[in-house]
């Protein structure tokens, strides 16, 4: 199946997924934060932003270190509300462009439906029923008004992500094609 990281790659983009790097973090030996992350994980809860800014910074500041050429970077799940918008514009003001937001957008069922299955073998510990319900709820709740307003300022690129994975790979690749 195909990935967003390759697809970020392909196109010069560094993918950073803020779950991931959230997920990372709680496992981390000796994180002040793991329990902290892993009760806003279970609960469908944003984690507050001073945490994720700061790994997203990081690891954005080490990608750019290694290689000062990439400096593209596709973010991942992030910003999934007010807060998390606040801390990228105090932290990124001026540091960097926000070029479009890609939108996958789907039918809440669905989505439980396909993080039911991958809940099989994932090992996430909100890839169950009462979880979802309660990322649904945040998502509508707190992620849809920040997309809607990414919307009103003409940068959101909406796919259906509904369809099979190959539309949907098909309908990506088109966009990206187009932004760069
Ligand atoms: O994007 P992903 O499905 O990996 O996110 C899983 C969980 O990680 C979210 O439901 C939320 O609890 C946390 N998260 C967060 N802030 C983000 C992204 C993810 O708190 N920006
Ligand atoms: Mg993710």
């Amino acid at each position: 199946m195909w990935k967003k990281s390759h697809l970020a790659e392909k196109y010069g983009y560094t993918h950073l997924s803020a779950g991931d790097l959230l997920r990372d973090e709680r496992k981390r030996p000796g994180s002040q934060y793991g329990e902290l992350i892993e009760n806003y994980i279970k609960e469908g809860e944003i984690v507050p932003v001073e945490i994720t800014i700061s790994l997203l910074k990081r690891a954005m500041d080490q990608t750019m270190a290694a290689n000062s050429q990439k400096n593209k970077f596709l973010i991942d799940g992030f910003p999934r509300n007010e807060d998390n918008l606040q801390g990228w514009n105090k932290t990124m003001d001026g540091k960097a462009d926000v070029s479009f937001v890609l939108f996958f957008d789907c039918d809440n069922e669905i989505c439980i439906g396909r993080c039911l299955e991958r809940g099989k073998s994932s090992g996430r510990s909100d890839d169950n029923r009462e979880s979802l319900e309660k990322r649904i709820h945040t998502y509508l709740q707190s992620t849809r008004p920040i997309i809607d307003l990414y919307e009103r300022m003409g940068k959101v690129r909406k796919v259906d992500a509904s369809k099979s994975v190959d539309e949907v790979f098909e309908k990506v690749v088109q966009i990206f094609d187009k932004e760069g």
